[in-house]
């Protein structure tokens, strides 16, 4: 029970990585609130919260769309109210809306810009308030409190066809290094997991057929699709005092494909 008696918000949680972020917090103790965007997702954020408590687990459901300030003001607030505070928080939502860079609209830049970088500022603002205004309390953590960024490989490898979602990657990067950097005095941590290829709804087409899951294996030098689990299980060290000296880094969990495998037989 590494996160036992913590509180912890994972925005996006209704699936994918978040879902299985959730899960494995709330097996740890953790209470989660599991952030889904919009209404026709909250099926499948009931279905993630059932799990957790039909596995003992404790959790609530908090519909917002991260990239709109009041909304994140409210989740915030919602969770104090219902659970006293928040020591973890999970910058998980992500989306990718992808386009030849020639014809991407301004729309589909900013769609993506909105929800993978404002989105975790907005939530993270929000986190560090309350960090700094409760500060450590010594039988629940080490720290006042721990943020988790979910970046990407994409924050190192540039992506073509991809402009948006690599250039929101490289900028979660700097904002979890410098907010690192700006709270560490004051107990705060903040780190980020770079997921590579994992087999979740955001890349079905990476993965869905034989053809394109073989090409794909190419790209990994540990020869297998990441999992869910990769990543919460990752996201659970990290939040826990097992990580206390772990400040600003980012924890890539990808098979090696930050390996530039193509390399290995060449150049
Ligand atoms: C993207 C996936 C992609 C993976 C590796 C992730 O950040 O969301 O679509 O498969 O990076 O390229």
């Amino acid at each position: 029970m590494k996160l036992k008696n913590q509180v912890a918000i994972i925005t996006g949680s209704s699936s994918g990585i978040g879902k299985s972020v959730a899960q494995c917090m709330a097996a740890e103790g953790a209470k989660v609130i599991i952030n889904y965007p919009f209404e026709k997702t909250a099926p499948d954020a009931q279905a993630v919260l059932d799990s957790i408590t039909q596995a003992g687990g404790e959790g609530s459901m908090f519909q917002c769309d991260v990239s709109q300030e009041d909304q994140v003001i409210a989740m915030f607030e919602h969770t104090k109210k219902l659970y006293g505070t928040v020591d973890i928080l999970v910058n998980n939502a992500g989306i990718q809306v992808d386009s030849a860079f020639e014809t991407m609209s301004l729309k589909q830049w900013n769609a993506v810009i909105d929800v993978n970088l404002t989105g975790q500022f907005l939530c993270a603002r929000e986190a560090i308030k309350e960090f700094l205004s409760r500060g450590v309390v010594s039988d629940t953590s080490c720290a006042a409190g721990k943020i988790i960024c979910m970046s990407s490989v994409h924050q190192v490898i540039p992506w073509a066809g991809h402009a948006n979602y690599a250039s929101s990657k490289g900028g979660i990067d700097m904002l979890m290094q410098t907010i690192a950097q700006e709270f560490a005095g004051r107990k705060v941590r903040v780190n980020s997991i770079c997921p590579g290829a994992i087999q979740t709804p955001i890349n079905k087409d990476a993965w869905s057929t034989k053809e394109a899951l073989d090409e794909l294996l190419t790209l990994i030098p540990y020869k297998r699709i990441g999992q869910p689990e990769d990543i919460g299980k990752a996201a659970v060290w990290l939040a826990s005092d097992d990580s206390d000296y772990v400040n600003g880094a980012s924890l890539f969990v990808d098979g090696g494909m930050t390996l530039f495998p193509g390399f290995r037989t060449n150049g």
